[in-house]
């Protein structure tokens, strides 16, 4: 039996990838020759880039020392700000927890299971949405006046900063990878006590913790599978 052929794409990680058996669904199979299309072609991104932000990204459990500059902060909310948002809402807000006594306060809300890397992190953020949102709207999207007041309701508005920061959220992730640095998200923490040792007297509601820096030793876990096309792209 020949070897099968390989992707054309020059990326390494991309070239070293296990040959599946995605042939069924590419209608690609010939003989005993397994073909494997070259998924990254019909993307804009480049590989390297690809790679960088999806295929090799990896959620990371421990960090090195190395700290999370303030500058490396600031381009990745620069770049990550244009992700879309419900009339231009933008609720997400991302309260920086460095080491000490701000640490130890959030040590205390985190899950048992979350709390050693949380404490071992060299920079966390606390992912939350801004439930007033809709006062920066003569700002974020002055072509409609009413949009303020269309947000009178209280907890509609909520749902919507809830909804529109975990889309936010999601790009702020992304842009992590974008930085070379490795995001830890945890959704295992006291959300109530998290708010209320924060968030006190604000409009903020804790979405989100993540935990940033470079990866450390035995940073992650096994990759775990990811559902197929066919699974997820249906036919309305
Ligand atoms: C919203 C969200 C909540 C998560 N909560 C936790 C958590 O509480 N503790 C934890 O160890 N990992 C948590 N994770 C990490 C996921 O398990 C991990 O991102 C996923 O398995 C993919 O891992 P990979 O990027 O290494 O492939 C969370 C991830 C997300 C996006």
């Amino acid at each position: 039996m020949s070897a099968p052929p390989r992707s054309t794409c020059s990326h390494p990680a991309t070239r070293a990838e296990p040959v599946r058996d995605i042939t069924a669904a590419q209608g690609l199979i010939e003989s005993s020759t397994v073909v494997v299309p070259d998924m990254t072609n019909p993307l804009a991104l480049s590989p390297e880039a690809q790679a960088l932000l999806f295929r090799d990204a990896r959620t990371a459990n421990t960090f090195t020392d190395e700290p999370v500059t303030d500058d490396q902060i600031a381009a990745i909310y620069d770049l990550v700000r244009y992700g879309p948002t419900a009339m231009n809402n933008q609720p997400l807000r991302i309260v920086l927890v460095r080491e000490g006594e701000a640490r130890e306060r959030l040590l205390k809300v985190m899950a048992d299971g979350n709390r050693d890397k949380t404490a071992n992190a060299p920079l966390v953020a606390i992912l939350a949405a801004d439930t007033d949102f809709h006062e920066h709207f003569h700002r974020t999207f002055p072509h409609f006046p009413g949009a303020r007041d269309a947000f009178a309701d209280p907890a509609a508005r909520e749902q919507a900063a809830r909804f529109n920061a975990t889309l936010q959220i999601g790009y702020f992730l992304i842009g992590v990878r974008a930085a070379g640095l490795a995001a830890g998200p945890m959704g295992g923490f006291d959300a109530d006590a998290l708010d209320a040792e924060f968030f006190a007297g604000t409009s903020l509601k804790s979405l989100l913790v993540v935990n940033l820096g470079q990866p450390g030793e035995n940073a992650w876990y096994d990759r775990l599978p990811r559902l197929e096309h066919s699974e997820v792209v249906l036919e309305g």
